[in-house]
């Protein structure tokens, strides 16, 4: 029977590094996004998810490849996501919107279309990050929808009780990928400051968050949990 890993945001980063271990672990792997992902043998399905639209139809492509495929189970890993640098003080709806719609908004119009397709021992994994729990500053919308995942996961988690099918909030630390270092830049000292700030010295490898998206799907007892995958961060 055909394992199903639909993730979004893997054209790059966390989510192309969670594309790979899915494919070697023998599943078929969609990935949702803009870019196609460099992994060969991820099925790419190519959309916008800050337009409603686009998710729309990306919902419906993706139930129908549910439909046909009949998979024994299904993990949907909402890994895609918008940062801005903006502030309480200063952002305007429009920009506020445009986090929403990618961070939260698409996750709920893929979630209304598939959930009702997946079958029981799928799950539904969000990407949250160290920010659905605390803020910095400078980054308003993004904890404004971080934190939104964390409540979006819990309600999830109890409306699916009894159907089979396990959810939980994946919460990477500084992860070295395109975001990041959109976010912080390219110098190092700012990257080897921002290393000191964990246990280990050393930014988090997508690989390692990968390694915890495929393990939380075949855990169901970690339904509902919010998972770090941080190296251990210092506290302020
Ligand atoms: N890196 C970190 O330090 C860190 C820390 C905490 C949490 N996270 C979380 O980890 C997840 C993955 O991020 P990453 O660090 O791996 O960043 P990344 O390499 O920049 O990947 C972001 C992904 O999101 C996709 N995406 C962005 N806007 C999109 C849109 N409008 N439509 C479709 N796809 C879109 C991008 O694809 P396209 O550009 O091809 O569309 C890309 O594949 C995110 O949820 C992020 O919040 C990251």
């Amino acid at each position: 029977m055909t394992r199903i890993a639909i993730v979004t945001g893997a054209s790059s980063g966390i989510g192309a590094a969670a594309a790979e271990l899915f494919l070697d672990s023998g599943f078929y792997v969609i990935n949702v996004s803009r870019r196609p992902c460099p992994v060969p043998g991820v099925v790419d399905m190519c959309g916008d998810l800050s337009n409603a639209g686009s998710v729309a139809e990306l919902a419906a492509t993706l139930s129908g490849h549910l439909t046909d495929k009949k998979p024994s189970e299904v993990c949907l890993v909402h890994n895609a996501a918008l940062m801005l640098k903006d502030t309480a003080a200063a952002t305007e709806d429009d920009s506020l919107s445009r986090v929403l719609q990618i961070n939260i908004q698409a996750i709920n119009g893929l979630n209304r279309e598939l959930l009702p397709l997946m079958p029981s021992g799928s799950s539904v994994l969000f990407i949250g990050s160290t920010l659905s729990e605390k803020a910095v500053k400078g980054a308003f919308s993004y904890v404004v929808s971080k934190h939104a995942q964390l409540g979006m996961m819990r309600a999830t988690c109890q409306d699916l009780m009894g159907v089979g099918i396990h959810t939980a909030l994946i919460c990477p630390g500084f992860t070295d990928t395109e975001m990041l270092r959109n976010h912080i830049g390219h110098d190092e000292q700012v990257i080897g400051a921002i290393s000191a700030m964990n246990s280990f010295g050393r930014l988090v490898q997508p690989e390692e968050i990968a390694r915890l998206i495929v393990w939380a799907h075949t855990n169901p007892v970690i339904n509902g949990a919010v998972l770090h995958g941080n190296l251990g961060q210092v506290e302020h």
